[in-house]
């Protein structure tokens, strides 16, 4: 079957109302506003409302980015959301997702597990799907790390947010992907355990009480690996896509901590106005991350026609990854 040339449609995000604060966050644990800024340059972050998780933000997400690529829902074939934290093992959220968008039974929905890399790997896995069919499929990247945070880690609980982002991709000549690339090495300097019934199952040795589950995360290890996980990235996808640093007219980099966007744009010689930012209001919000930074470059008209807009992500795996968008 011929492949087809797919491209980005339309993008759209959701973020919960509830804004908490660097301030807020000073009443909480022993931390400062003036420190979190230098370390991480995030301001604030958005906790997702009682009601809200992964599905809900993820459905809001993807009705505005579907209407933004003008594409009914059932022209879509694919579901795929990338998440980090779903309060199911089983079912997907993705699924969940298709039903709020009245699509049962007419598609096949699933989740994604890949760090805060999740939405390159759901891009990824989807444009190999949609470009050998010629169909359209809808990429969602959805995290409600709120919950899954140590409240009383204060060198983990600053840094992330909740929030989700979407595209949706099909046969285009508008916002090509000409390449991309995903990749993963096992790093267990960053991961968070699922809760489970392990003082109750007789096949494991007997626990007295029950831990729960957090991220965890040595923060300067991690520093060092997505600093790297960028430049090697970049070196990549600018190779396999035969052009050079001076051809690429946007960086959109997981939203993780400022210094890391930064290390980033120097090495890729990208001026800072052509570095997409936003983690000052919304922290790390994971899976979530880039297609929200997407969503908002598009709609403030940053991105124009025929630009070089270079997504590129790195996470818990570890794994990291990039993908080259002709717009
Ligand atoms: O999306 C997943 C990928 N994750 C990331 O990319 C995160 C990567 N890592 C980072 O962004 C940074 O490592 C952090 C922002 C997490 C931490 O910054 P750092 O410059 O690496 O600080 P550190 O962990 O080396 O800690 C320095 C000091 C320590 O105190 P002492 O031992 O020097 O007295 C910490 O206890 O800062 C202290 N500290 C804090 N102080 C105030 C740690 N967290 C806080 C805090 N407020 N929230």
């Amino acid at each position: 079957m011929a492949k087809n040339q797919i491209g980005i449609l339309g993008a759209g995000a959701y973020l919960p109302e509830r804004v908490l604060t660097n301030k807020d966050l000073e009443k909480i644990v022993n931390t400062a506003d003036e420190w979190i800024m230098e370390r991480t340059g995030i301001r604030e972050r958005r906790i997702a409302a009682p009601e809200e998780d992964i599905a809900t933000m993820g459905a809001d997400a993807s009705r505005q980015a579907l209407e933004n690529a003008g594409i009914e829902p059932d022209r879509l074939s694919y579901i795929i959301l990338s998440t980090n934290s779903s309060p199911y093992l089983y079912p997907a959220a993705a699924i969940r997702v298709q039903e709020a968008l009245g699509l049962n039974g007419k598609l096949a929905a699933f989740d994604l597990q890949a760090g805060c890399c999740g939405f390159n790997y759901a891009l990824h896995v989807a444009e190999r799907l949609v470009a050998q069919e010629g169909k359209y499929a809808l990429v969602i990247g959805s995290d409600t790390n709120s919950r899954w945070s140590n409240w009383t880690d204060r060198s983990t609980c600053i840094l992330f947010g909740d929030g989700a982002g979407a595209v949706v991709i099909g046969p285009s000549e508008q916002g090509r992907l000409k390449e991309s690339f995903i990749a993963s090495s096992l790093n267990m300097k960053l991961y968070c355990e699922t809760e489970f019934n392990r003082e109750v199952s007789p096949f494991l040795p007997h626990q007295t009480h029950t831990q729960r589950h957090y991220i965890y995360m040595d923060g300067p290890e991690v520093f060092k690996f997505a600093v790297g996980a960028v430049k090697e990235s970049l070196r990549r996808i600018l190779e396999m896509a035969g052009i050079t640093r001076e051809d690429i007219d946007y960086l959109i980099i997981h939203q993780a901590n400022w210094r890391i966007l930064d290390a980033g744009a120097r090495f890729a010689k990208v001026p800072m106005e052509k570095l997409i930012v936003n983690v000052d209001k919304y922290g790390n919000t994971s899976a979530a991350s880039v297609p929200i930074a997407l969503h908002e470059a598009l709609q403030e008209g940053k991105i124009q026609r025929g630009d070089n807009v270079l997504l590129i992500s790195f996470g818990a795996g570890a794994t990291w990854g990039a993908a080259l968008v002709e717009w």
